[in-house]
C-alpha cells in the first residue's frame, strides 16, 4: 500500500504524513527532504543552483533515511537533516528543483523504498507513485501556513507569506493535485485533526 500525501509550502505534509505513518506503523518519505539536501550541497560548493552537471556528482553520497518519527539525510556519513530548513535553502530549492535530472535522481531514490509508505512532496500522486491506492492534497492560504511557519523561521509573518507565496509560484508545474486526490483544506483543522481526516479515509 502507498499513501501519497502532497500540498503546497508548510501546508503541513511533514506533521501530518509522519502522524499519518505513525498510525498505520508504516515507514514514511519525505521528497521535499531530497531537493532540499541537493540545495544545500549545492551552497556550500559554490555552485550554481541551476546548473545540473554541477549539482549531481554532489550527490553520490547522499541517503535518505525514511524513519516514521521524522526523515534523516545523510553524505558521506554526515546528518544534515539540522540545516535543511534554513532561510536560504528555502530561496535555492525551487531553482534545483526545476532541474529534470534532478528531478530523475529524487524519483529513483523514492521508488527504490519497499511499500508500504506514506509519500510525501509535490507529485508523489502524479508522477512518482500514479498507482498509489490513496492520494490527499493539502492546502491553506497563505497567510496561515505563513502563521505556522514562523514558529520555526526567524522572519516575520508577512516576510515569510511573501517567500511561501514566491516558492508556490515557482513550484508551479509540478504542484498540481492528481485528479483521484482528495484535497483537504487544513486551514480550520488542527494538525491531529488532518491526520484524524486522513485516517478515516483510510479506514
Ligand atoms: O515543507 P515545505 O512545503 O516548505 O517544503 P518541502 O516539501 O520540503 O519542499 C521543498 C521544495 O522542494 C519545494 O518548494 C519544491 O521546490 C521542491 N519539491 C518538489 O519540487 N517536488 C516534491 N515532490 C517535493 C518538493
Amino acid at each position: 500500500m502507498i499513501v501519497t500525501i502532497d500540498g503546497v509550502a508548510a501546508s503541513g505534509k511533514s506533521s501530518v504524513s509522519s502522524g499519518v505513518a505513525q498510525a498505520l506503523g508504516v515507514p514514511y518519505v519525505s521528497s521535499g527532504l531530497l531537493y532540499r539536501a541537493v540545495t544545500l550541497l549545492g551552497l556550500n560548493a559554490g555552485a550554481d543552483l541551476a546548473d545540473a552537471a554541477t549539482l549531481l556528482p554532489l550527490l553520490s553520497g547522499v541517503r535518505l533515511e525514511p524513519l516514521a518519527s521524522g526523515n534523516r539525510v545523510w553524505n558521506a556519513g554526515a546528518d544534515l537533516t539540522a540545516d535543511l530548513h534554513s532561510t536560504r535553502v528555502d530561496a535555492g530549492v525551487s531553482t534545483v528543483a526545476a532541474i529534470p535530472q534532478i528531478r530523475q535522481w529524487v524519483d529513483d531514490q523514492l521508488r527504490a523504498l519497499p511499500a508500504p509508505l506514506v509519500a510525501e512532496g509535490r507529485d508523489m500522486g502524479t508522477n512518482v507513485f500514479p498507482y498509489a491506492q490513496h492520494k490527499f492534497y493539502l492546502t491553506a492560504s497563505p497567510r496561515v501556513r505563513a502563521e505556522r511557519r514562523a514558529k520555526e523561521r526567524p522572519e516575520d509573518i508577512p516576510a515569510i507569506e511573501a517567500a511561501l507565496t514566491e516558492r508556490d509560484r515557482q513550484d508551479t508545474t509540478q504542484s498540481a493535485p492528481a485528479p483521484d486526490a482528495r484535497v483537504i483544506d487544513t486551514g480550520p483543522l488542527t494538525l491531529q485533526g488532518v491526520i484524524d481526516t486522513i485516517l478515516e479515509h483510510l479506514r
